[in-house]
């Protein structure tokens, strides 16, 4: 099979690695990748929201499945071009537009789960003509107020504050549109939810479905969970304060019925839905929903997964899913990111990095996120520059088999958090 993976961070990278292993791959191609995908298969120059040009790529490269990694392309109804092109017979990985607005819009996504009878926090939306109705509807909410412009914005478009003043003043600019463009347009105040974050994954041809091992993924940029957001400092799985009771109830109350959902309303489905949840007492609700695979979540949750990735990925397309046997792996696994000194904000790159070069007997990979090689070297070249995962038989096991590695790399002002999955060893 000749793949075209559409990506280039570590998300993709773990995707690629794990495809690289497969039986049934014959051409690995990846647009754009980074430096470190560079040994796994061929660097394609092509721009994933460019779908003609897409096209053209595969067919001249006989291309017989597309991986899709972010939810741009998907929200852009990349899925939607291939199915209805009748020259090419290529088969995608990720959903059409229409299931990829449970990511592509918050409101689609809360008007879905209300449909459904999925827990989510209760909400209120509202569009640019509405900002007083917004502001007076404040009221009906206890603090934090949490405000969501309702479309992409990149995991940067949801506010929490104690302010009222503040919570006007960004309904105002999401609405006005200053704030997140269109994404901002409309926008969703919501109930806030006290609990813990956890991520559930699921691959579902929009009948069967399978789980994934679940991820917790540490977002904040400082130690302690503080500071500004991020894509995601670190990860760990599985996660060790979800209990077989708690998976049940998502089972039950959230995941199956999504997917009935989708079919009920009569929204196809073939790829990944990442789960977004706050355990709240003993209960799941949804604080969202993702049409892709999270990141860095993939560079702990493809490690545990033993069986054959495009094979999952061959029955997925030929409606085969349910008759699939996936395979997981006991051993958990944690990653920590090495980012660029300063981000989430300014930074620097083109930094020269050294010391990826891992023991073989060493239990774990180093995925590149933002890593260019020129003239044989390796330079940083993104906020995020490296996940470097462990694994072991137990998640402390793996936090140290990760920062042992970490402790190697040097490049000039990398950063990284040391306190990944210490709050859930506490806890433990
Ligand atoms: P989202 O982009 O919807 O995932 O929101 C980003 C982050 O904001 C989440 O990972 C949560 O940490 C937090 N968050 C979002 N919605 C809520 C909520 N209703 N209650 C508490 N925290 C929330
Ligand atoms: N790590 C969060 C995400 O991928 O959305």
């Amino acid at each position: 099979m000749n793949v075209l993976l559409l990506g280039g961070g570590g998300r993709e990278h773990a995707m690629a690695w794990k495809m690289s292993e497969s039986s049934l791959l014959r051409d690995l191609h990846i647009a754009p990748g980074n430096g470190g995908m560079q040994k796994l298969g061929i660097m394609a120059d092509v721009e994933a929201m460019d779908f003609a040009a897409v096209e053209r790529y595969v067919r001249r490269h006989k291309i017989d499945l597309i991986v899709v990694g972010s939810e741009a392309p998907l929200v852009a109804g990349i899925a939607d071009y291939f199915d209805a092109s009748e020259k090419t017979q290529v088969a995608v990985v990720g959903p059409r537009k229409k299931g990829a607005m449970l990511e592509g819009s918050k409101e689609f996504a809360k008007a879905f789960m209300k449909r459904h009878n999925i827990p989510t926090a209760s909400f209120a939306s509202f569009g640019q003509d509405q900002l007083a109705e917004a502001v007076a509807a404040l009221d009906s909410f206890k603090t934090p107020y949490v405000i969501k412009a309702d479309g992409l914005a990149g995991g940067k478009g949801v506010i929490i504050t104690e302010s009222k003043k503040e919570a006007k003043d960004a309904l105002k600019s999401m609405l006005e549109g200053e704030a997140f463009k269109d994404a901002g347009k409309r926008v969703v105040i919501e109930e806030f939810l006290q609990g813990q974050e956890v991520s559930m994954f699921v691959i579902t041809d929009g009948k069967s479905y399978h789980m994934l091992p679940s991820a917790k993924d540490y977002k904040r940029i400082g130690e302690g969970d503080t500071g500004l957001n991020t894509g995601g400092m670190g990860a760990i799985s599985p996660v060790p304060y979800l209990s077989e009771e708690f998976k049940q109830k998502a089972l039950n109350q959230i995941i199956i019925p999504t997917i009935k959902g989708l079919a009920k309303d009569e929204i196809p489905y073939h790829g990944f839905v990442f789960f977004g949840l706050m355990k709240v007492g003993s209960d799941p609700y949804v604080i969202e929903y993702n049409c892709r695979m999270g990141d860095p979540e993939s560079e702990v949750v493809l490690p545990r997964i033993k069986s054959d990735l495009l094979h999952l990925f061959e029955n997925l397309c030929s409606g085969l899913l349910s008759e699939y046997d996936l395979e997981i792996d006991e051993r958990a696994a944690a990653t920590v990111v090495m980012a660029s000194g300063g981000y989430p904000g300014k930074y620097e790159t083109n930094f020269e990095i050294k010391g990826t070069e891992a023991d073989p007997k060493w239990d774990g990979m180093i995925f590149h996120a933002g890593t260019k090689i020129s003239r044989r070297k390796l330079y940083s070249n993104g906020g995020r520059v490296l996940a470097i995962t462990g694994r072991g038989g137990t998640v402390e096991d793996a936090l140290k088999r990760s920062y042992e590695q970490a402790a190697k790399i040097q490049f000039q002002d990398a950063y990284y958090r040391k306190d990944i999955g210490a709050d859930v060893l506490d806890l433990a």
